[in-house]
């Protein structure tokens, strides 16, 4: 199959999101026509930073409105497409049911475009390593885009809050599985990692777990990650720049699946802190931890740091498919945070008697 031509018309599912955003920013950098679909295009708190990109104003840049969980809401949209970046989460990660059915209309409105020939499914590293009996990982600590979690595991369940895992896999499969059966469009999966970078828009504060994790931190409240594991990171505007070049590489073909992570690793105290080592000029309070572990993880707190520090986090794939190249996270956390002051005016919790920069007066002070 053929990669999308240079210049055509890519349509971004969840186009108003964290990583669609970037998306839909990078295609046009590149000079793509793009469709953004988003769920309601009346809703300028969501909406109004894809009609400030300029390709909006030329008309290069068009928004639709389609909600998922609405069968068909892509047929018109992806009509004379050649591309799609099917970015979108979906209502609820925990009925199967209704997953199997959203990818089923997706599938059937890229069949009857007629004109699409390659689709990025976004995905997710839950897809690789979601590992409900964590054993699982001292047997199998190469994470690398061949991997799947134990699907065999008993305890493996929408209840043991495995949906979303079990959700990426199934929509890998179905679209992996239609591609293969149409024989007219290309599948390349995408599993990207736990996604630092600058907001697009002030609402995205509120979205994926990261970049709201780093704003709750500047407000001086630092939660842990579930039983603990360290993030596993990736700029949002590299994972774009993976979406888009999976769009346009001659070298990937039909099913394949690529891991989108710089390999970067870091403690969730270490991410904290990393925010006034890196902008000191800030004054940031570095918050205590707010929710500590339940005794029964704290008791197996030091056994879980071992296992996970000495898994392998792999990217030789898509760097060298695609010639792929990511930023240090350092460099995330102080894009992240300064969009988060700058875009959605977040108020930092200042070290007691610092005197901020007047740009950023008032602010709160705390400890
Ligand atoms: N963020 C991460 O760290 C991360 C890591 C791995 C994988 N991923 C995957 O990357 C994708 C994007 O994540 P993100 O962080 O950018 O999420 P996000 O900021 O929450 O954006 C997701 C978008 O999905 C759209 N959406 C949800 N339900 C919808 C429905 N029923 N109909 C239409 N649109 C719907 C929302 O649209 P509206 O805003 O228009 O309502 C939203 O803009 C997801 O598939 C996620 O699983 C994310």
């Amino acid at each position: 199959m053929a990669p999308v031509p240079k210049g055509s018309t890519v349509a971004v599912t969840g186009a108003a999101g964290f990583i669609g955003g970037w998306v839909v920013r990078g295609l046009l950098d590149r000079g793509y026509r793009v469709r953004a679909c988003v769920r309601d295009t009346n809703d300028g708190t969501k909406t109004d930073f894809l009609r400030q990109m300029p390709g909006y104003a030329s008309g290069r840049l068009t928004l639709h409105s389609a909600n998922l969980d609405e069968a068909g809401c892509f047929d018109d949209v992806f009509s004379g497409c050649q591309g799609v970046c099917h970015v979108s989460h979906v209502s609820t990660y925990d009925d199967p049911e209704y997953m199997r059915g959203v990818c089923e209309h997706v599938i059937a409105s890229i069949n009857n475009s007629g004109t699409v020939n390659r689709v990025v499914v976004t995905s997710s590293i839950a897809a690789i390593i979601s590992e409900a009996d964590l054993q699982e990982l001292v047997r199998r600590p190469v994470f690398y885009e061949d991997r799947y979690p134990d699907e065999e595991s008993p305890k493996r369940t929408t209840e043991r809050g495995e949906g979303y895992s079990m959700g990426k896999v199934e929509l890998e499969r179905l679209f992996t599985d239609a591609a293969e059966a149409h024989g007219g469009w290309d599948c390349i999966r995408v599993c990207p990692a736990d996604n630092v970078g600058p907001i697009l828009s002030a609402h995205q504060k509120d979205m994926g777990p990261w970049q709201h994790n780093i704003e709750m931190m500047l407000l001086g409240k630092y939660y842990q990650n579930g039983a603990y594991r360290p993030w596993m990171t990736v700029d949002v505007r590299d994972d774009a720049d993976c979406h888009i070049r999976l769009l346009e590489n001659v070298n990937v073909q039909n099913g394949e699946r690529y891991i989108a992570w710089s390999t970067d690793t870091r403690n969730v105290e270490d991410v904290c802190a990393s925010i006034d080592r890196l902008l000191p000029e800030l004054g940031h309070a570095t918050p205590e931890v707010t929710d500590n572990f339940p005794e029964r993880i704290q008791a197996r707190e030091a056994e879980m740091r071992a296992i996970w520090a000495q898994c392998e986090l792999r990217n030789d794939r898509i760097c060298s498919v695609t010639g792929a190249t990511f930023r240090p996270l350092d460099e995330s956390i102080r894009d992240c945070v300064e969009s988060l002051l700058s875009v959605a005016k977040v108020k930092p919790l200042l070290r007691d008697g610092f005197k901020p920069a007047q740009s950023l007066e008032p602010l709160s002070h705390g400890v």
